[in-house]
Order: structure tokens, then sequence, then C-alpha cells
């Protein structure tokens, strides 16, 4: 949160927009914009007699103060929890000692978490409060630009198993998001990047002019000027999706446009791709799959690869390989029901889960990565 949004007058000129994700009764905005924070902190500070803030505690040395300090100004009685940094919030132990200070400093029931930080904090700080007095409510405030296009959006909360991603959780809707483009500005650019990932997923999905404005003006950076708007255009197609399928019983699985592949390659690669890095390629490998098995127009193909050179992301990867790539799949599949959860895509705008694919179609697709690919 800069300093300029607290000036008086600022709130005027800089009012953020409201997103609506219709849930009913557990239906919440997102507020998006400069000026988003401020306005979901003081919302927040006036709503409960203690606030506990669940900080990356990277981001709580960038950020928490002045968080803290606005929260404060709306009377509450506000502590920072820290979190480990990262992906490392994401653990059982995490979780366990954030719910023990929080307990340990008097935290009832009416009282509310606000998870400040990437997406790794706001899913950790989600599932405490999923499961913290058997729920309370939550605020998001997130601050990479993933966390604010993608996962701080929806209610999936949860933390990771040294066995696996997400496989322990809860679907526990926050009582409001703030996304503001202030808490980019200290996010390193690599992480910016892997953000934009899935900024083409969400636009590719259920934006496809924002495809187009990408491709015309590729954001090099967090200070952008198109960045607070591409955000907006994101978190509405994301709360337009979980609208319609608040569990992933249907629409809600096309979000995962990119990551069949994308989550095999991100785990085989061991640590070498940030999530979204991970996703780019395996969005290539899906379209690359939907033009084999007819479904897409090859030169959609190449636009999208030309879009995420642009955006700094990679395409190909020749140290892939691919059986193990393929292997990995077959073990998440299992994992998630013995279903093939292939998203391929029809062209921009239409994404169509594929159950028919031929033997040896997603082997191809990771060998496809493994070469330098034609700019034609
Ligand atoms: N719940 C969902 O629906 C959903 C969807 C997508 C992803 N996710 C989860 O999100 C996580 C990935 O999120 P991520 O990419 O934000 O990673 P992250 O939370 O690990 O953050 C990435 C890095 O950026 C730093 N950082 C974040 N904001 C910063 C800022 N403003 N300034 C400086 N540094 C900052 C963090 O300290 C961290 O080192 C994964 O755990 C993934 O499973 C959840
Ligand atoms: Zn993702």
């Amino acid at each position: 949160m800069r300093a300029g949004h607290r000036a008086a007058g600022a709130a005027v000129l800089n009012q953020p927009d409201r997103i609506r994700v219709e849930l009913g009764e557990r239906g919440y905005d997102v507020i998006v914009g400069p000026g988003a924070a401020d306005a979901v902190t003081h919302m927040t500070g006036k709503a409960a007699e203690r606030v506990a803030v669940l900080a990356d505690e990277a981001v709580a040395e960038l950020h928490g103060d002045d968080v803290q300090d606005r929260l404060r100004d709306g009377g509450a009685d506000v502590r920072l929890v820290p979190l480990p940094t990262g992906e490392g919030a994401k653990s059982l132990a995490a979780v366990e000692e954030a719910c023990r200070h929080v307990i340990g400093r008097g935290f009832e029931r009416g009282d509310i978490v606000v998870g400040l930080g990437g997406g790794a904090a706001t899913d950790a700080a989600g599932f405490v409060a999923a499961v913290l007095l058997r729920g309370v409510r939550w605020v998001a405030l997130p601050t990479s630009l993933l966390g604010q296009v993608d996962a701080a959006v929806g209610g999936k909360t949860g933390v990771d198993l040294p066995e696996g991603k997400n496989l322990v959780g809860a679907f526990h809707q926050p009582m409001a998001v703030g996304c503001d483009p202030a808490f980019l500005a200290t996010l390193p650019l690599r992480e910016f990047r892997a953000g934009l990932a899935e900024v083409v997923k969400t636009a590719w999905i259920g934006d496809p002019e924002l495809i187009g404005r990408l491709e015309s003006d590729p954001p090099g950076d967090p200070d952008h000027p198109a960045v607070a708007e591409i955000v907006r255009r994101c978190v509405a197609v994301k709360a337009r999706i979980v609208s319609e399928d608040e569990r992933e019983g249907g629409a809600r699985a096309q979000l995962n446009f990119g990551h069949t592949l994308g989550h095999a390659i991100e785990t085989e690669a061991a640590g070498r791709y940030r999530h979204g890095e991970a996703v780019a390629l395996g969005m290539v490998a899906a379209v690359q799959l939907s033009v084999e098995t007819g479904r897409c127009e090859e030169a959609l193909l190449h636009r999208l690869i030309r879009l995420l050179e642009a955006l700094g992301l990679p395409t190909h990867d020749s140290e892939l390989d691919p059986d193990a790539v393929v292997a990995r799949t077959h073990l998440d599949k299992k994992r998630h029901g013995g279903e093939d959860r292939y998203q391929l895509t029809l062209g921009l705008g239409s994404i169509s889960v594929a159950r028919d694919l031929p033997e040896g179609a997603p082997r191809a697709a990771v060998e496809f990565l493994r070469r330098p690919l034609s700019r034609a």
C-alpha cells in the first residue's frame, strides 16, 4: 500500500472496482485496483474486535506495517502472525503453529483472519480460517500477480503434504478480497512473469479480447499501466466461473487448462520452474494436443508461443523426460478419482475436456516441448 493512497481525497480519485462472486449467502466482493487494500482493510478493521494477519514473512517485511496500521484505523486489535515464506506456508506444521499463535492471543469466533502474501500465504491463511474454531471469517490480500488473478479468488484453501501439493484443504470462501496493484511494485520480476502465465490461461478461457491486448502491448513489469486492468478482467472471468461452479463439478475445471501436463512438469522439474512457468509449458502442450487431435487451428499454437515468449515465459525445454512427465500425470489422475483430465481447446474462449485421447498423444505433446519451436 503506497502512502499516497492515504492522502485526503485519494480514495475518491482511486476508486477501485468491485467484482461480485455470486454465491448467495457466501457471496463476496473482490475489490480490484488502486486503493483496494485500503478499502478492504478499512472494512475489516471495523468488522471484528480482533484481526489476525497471517502473512508471508517476506511480504510482512514490505507491507505488514501498512496493512496493520490501516486495520487498526478501523478499531480492531491487530496481530501479525508470520508464515514461512512462499510454499513453506503450506504445511500442517505451519498451520498448527499459526493456529496456536492466534488462539494464544484470545481469538474468538467473531474475529477475522487476514491472509497477506502470494497464493501460498492466502491458501494457508484461508485453510487456517476454515478449520480454526470450526471456521471463522477471512479476508484475502493477495500480493503476487498469481494470487490476485487466480489463487485468492474462489475459496479453495489448503496445504501440501510431503506426498504432494494441495492434498489437505477445504472450500472456505473469504468475506472479501483486495487486489491492489501497489503490492505488485515489490514483486520480483520472475514471480510477475509466472503470474502472467495464469493471466494468459484466464484470458484464453474467458476473455479472448484480452489476449489481443497482451499481444499488442505485453506488460514487461508490474509498473506497466495496463496491469490493474488486466487483473480486473481476469478476476471478472474467475468470479464468473466460480459463481457458476463453486466446487469444481463442471465449469471450474476449465481453470485447469494447461495444468495436467503443467503440474507434472512442475513436479518432474523439481524446483526448476515456478508454477506459472510450468503452466506456460503445459498450455503449449495442451494446445499442441488440441491441434494434433483436430480440435484447434495450428496458427493458434504459434500465436500462443509468440505471446508467452513476449511475456518472458518458457515455451520449450530440451531436458524434459516425456515418459516421466506422462507417468506423473497418471499418478495425479489416480488421486483425482481416475478420470482423465485434459482440458483442451477448440480455440480462444473455448475449452473442452478430452477423455478420448489417442494412446501416446500426451507423450508426443511433451516430446514437442523438447524441441525449440518454429516461430512461423
Ligand atoms: N486456491 C487456489 O485456487 C489456487 C489457485 C492457483 C494457485 N494456488 C496456489 O498458489 C500458490 C502459488 O502462488 P504464488 O505464485 O503467489 O507463490 P507464493 O505465494 O509462493 O509467492 C511467490 C514468492 O513471491 C513472494 N512475494 C509475494 N508477493 C510479494 C510482493 N508483493 N513483494 C515481494 N515478494 C512477494 C513470496 O514471498 C514468495 O517468495 C501455490 O501454492 C498454488 O498451489 C492456489
Ligand atoms: Zn495454476
